[in-house]
């Protein structure tokens, strides 16, 4: 069973971020099977790898059309993501150090800021990229 499935009520009304959010559930799931089916480290490792490395480049260009459009809340909101990369950063370390213990705790904490950053903060550029004409 799906960890996170997208649907509608996680739009933010901009179709490249949509799919963005859509891709990073996706692979939030491939890890959350790979886990489910006692994967071994290096699988669950190189999921997160993945699912890191589309998050960093969901990211920048996220705040790329932030900047365009002179978003006012954009250093707020890179912050977020920041904290976010760092996080995740320092759970690939223990990773890639042989503890496993932080495999599950990774997948829940991914999921849970994916849900709550996508629709309390992407939420609010949604109607500022909307009148700059950008869905
Ligand atoms: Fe869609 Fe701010 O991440």
């Amino acid at each position: 069973m799906a960890l996170v499935a997208w649907d509608s009520s996680y739009s933010v009304k901009v179709s490249k971020c949509d799919k963005d959010h859509q891709q990073l559930f996706s692979l939030l799931n491939d890890l959350h099977d790979a886990m489910l089916v006692g994967k071994g480290s290096q699988v669950v490792e190189r999921v997160i790898s993945e699912l890191a490395d589309y998050t960093k480049f969901h990211f920048e260009r996220e705040e790329a059309l932030l900047e365009k459009t002179n978003y006012a809340a954009l250093a707020e909101h890179r912050a977020e993501h920041r904290t976010f990369v760092e996080k995740v950063e320092r759970f690939q370390q223990d990773l890639k150090a042989g503890d496993m213990s932080q495999a599950i705790p990774i997948a829940t904490f991914i999921k849970d800021w994916l849900v709550n950053h996508i629709k309390r903060t992407d939420f609010k550029y949604s109607a500022h990229l909307n009148a700059k004409g950008v869905s």
